[in-house]
């Protein structure tokens, strides 16, 4: 296994597909179209639904992308852990009514074990099967040569993937084992254990079924595939970093938070807290303002307005002095510019929106402070040392 930079992994992966005959395509933008079961883009098949389910023809029956995917449910969650964050990038290969498992099974093996790609080493993989899937199994035992003990069967809360309705299916998911300094230490500590051993990388899901979104499923005519890993995650793998936020993008993105805060990572949680909050709501910032997403109060423009706030609030926190989302978004576009050029297309535009928002903000905190100022001064002249 060889370090490699996670731009260099995202050209790897895609131009792996490429040679399978898959199209690539560009990342879609996070805003949704004519999907509004979604409010933002949150995973790679998500743009492509219509292609899944045979309603328009694709542009081609193999297609490959990087997507970028923004999650919020774990909104709270991040910083306050290492592994949350609310934007990433998601690799796939999608097959629309053309190849199946057979094909795309040893393929995920190929690309992440074989010396030409990414060279992980076989023993360190364990791989999940839905657990009525003997198709799947049979596949990853007799044909790539997977040992049993490296298999594991799950039920539908861990091997069935869907996200609201549309096209589902039963899934295989491949895991990376990052050694025992990371796990639990309790027994039975596996796959699927909630601790930091065992990470999920990847996830090829048969879509075969349509679900209509009151859980009743059809069983489509043709199969599909659609898969999908992390680009962070397959980061960390490959970097043997601890974090989403120690990969070499990431980090370069922090440091430059430290550099204007003045602070070292690593050093005290509370701060580490706002430092990962500043670092990876700018970057959702950055690429929700480049596809358009403006700031409001509902909706996709309320998500963009909270996380904006709650980097400022945080930077504030970290005592950087002054506006300072503008100038962090010029590192989010210098770094991941090659793989999204509308970054640097729409950058005045990024600087304008991030600068206007973030003067409102402090004007109403700076307000908010001199109300609490009054306060506390009649508070002290009544002798009082609580505020109701
Ligand atoms: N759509 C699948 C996922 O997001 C691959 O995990």
């Amino acid at each position: 296994m060889q370090w490699t930079g996670l731009n260099e992994l995202r050209e790897k992966y895609l131009s792996f597909f490429e040679s399978k005959g898959h199209l690539r395509l560009d990342s879609f933008p996070l805003v949704p179209k004519n999907d509004p079961s979604l409010l933002l883009i949150n995973s790679g098949m998500a743009p492509m639904k219509k292609w899944f389910l045979a309603q328009e023809e694709p542009p081609r029956h193999r297609v490959t992308t990087c997507q970028k995917c923004i999650r919020t449910p774990d909104i709270e969650r991040v910083g306050i852990t290492a592994r949350h964050g609310t934007f990433f990038e998601m690799l796939g290969n999608f097959s629309f009514q053309d190849y199946f498992k057979e094909e795309v099974i040893p393929w995920a093996w190929e690309f992440l074990t074989s010396d030409e790609w990414m060279a992980i080493p076989k023993d360190r993989l364990h791989i999940s099967v839905y657990e009525e899937d003997d198709e799947a199994y049979d596949i990853w035992t007799k044909k790539v040569g997977i040992a049993p003990d490296h298999m594991v069967r799950l039920g539908k809360e861990d091997n069935f993937w869907e996200h609201g309705s549309g096209p589902c299916g039963p899934c295989s998911e491949i895991y990376y084992d990052r050694g025992e300094k990371y796990g639990c230490g309790k027994p039975g500590c596996t796959v699927g254990c909630e601790c930091d051993r065992y990470i999920e990388v990847w996830n090829n899901v048969f879509s075969q079924f349509d679900n209509d979104g009151h859980g009743h499923y059809s069983e489509l005519k043709q199969k599909n595939i659609d898969t999908g890993m992390g680009l962070e995650r397959l980061a960390v793998v490959v970097q043997d970093v601890d974090s989403l936020f120690t990969v070499d993008t990431n980090k370069a993105l922090l440091d430059r938070v430290c550099a204007l805060s003045n602070k070292e990572y690593q050093k005290d949680h509370e701060t580490d807290v706002s430092l990962r909050i500043v670092t990876d709501h700018i970057k959702s910032c950055t690429f929700m303002i480049s596809d358009g997403i403006m700031p409001s109060n509902e909706g996709r423009g309320y998500v963009l307005r909270r996380l904006l706030r709650r980097a400022a609030r945080h930077g504030r926190k970290l005592g950087i002095e002054g506006k300072f989302l503008a100038e962090l978004s010029k590192t989010v576009i210098e770094l991941s510019k090659d793989g999204y050029p509308e970054l640097e297309e729409k950058q005045s535009m990024i600087f304008k929106v991030l600068t206007e928002e973030e003067d409102k903000f402090n004007k109403t905190i700076d307000q908010g402070l001199a109300i609490l100022a009054e306060m506390e001064d009649a508070m002290a002249a009544a002798g009082e040392k609580t505020l109701s």
